[in-house]
């Protein structure tokens, strides 16, 4: 019994730091990173590509909270850690693009 407690709390716990990628999802669209980042992260005119293989959560973190160059910065009371955690699972979840040699346009 207490073993299953154990496990209980170490899987939540694990759950909790990878972030809910669903939740990213809106969170990202709610507070507007898509508008410089495009809404896969995939960049645009006004910001970087963030996704697919986004940076690790302490780099994203450090980052939104005090940009160096264009990008506002988001503090704590508008954007929680917990939430960054959620989007950085959301920019994890966007797949890679096709390779080139599987678009048969490209391979003629
Ligand atoms: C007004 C446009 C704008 C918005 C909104 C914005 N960003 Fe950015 N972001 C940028 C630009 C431009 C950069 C490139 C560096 C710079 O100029 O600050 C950047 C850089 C970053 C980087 C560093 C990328 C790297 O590889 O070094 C991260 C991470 C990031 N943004 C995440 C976010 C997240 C998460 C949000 C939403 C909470 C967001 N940004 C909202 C414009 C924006």
């Amino acid at each position: 019994m207490k073993r299953f407690f154990i496990l209980f709390f170490v899987s939540a716990a694990a759950a909790l730091a990878q972030g809910n990628a669903a939740n990213g999802k809106a969170v990202f669209e709610k507070v507007g990173c898509w508008q410089c980042h495009g809404h896969v992260g995939q960049g645009g005119n006004a910001g970087p590509k963030l996704a697919p293989d986004p940076r690790p959560l302490p780099v994203i973190i450090a980052y939104v909270r005090k940009p160096g160059g264009q990008m506002p910065p988001y503090t704590a009371k508008v954007l929680s850690d917990a939430e960054l955690t959620d989007i950085r699972a959301y920019l994890a979840s966007v797949p890679a693009p096709k390779p080139v040699k599987d678009i048969p346009l490209l391979n003629q």
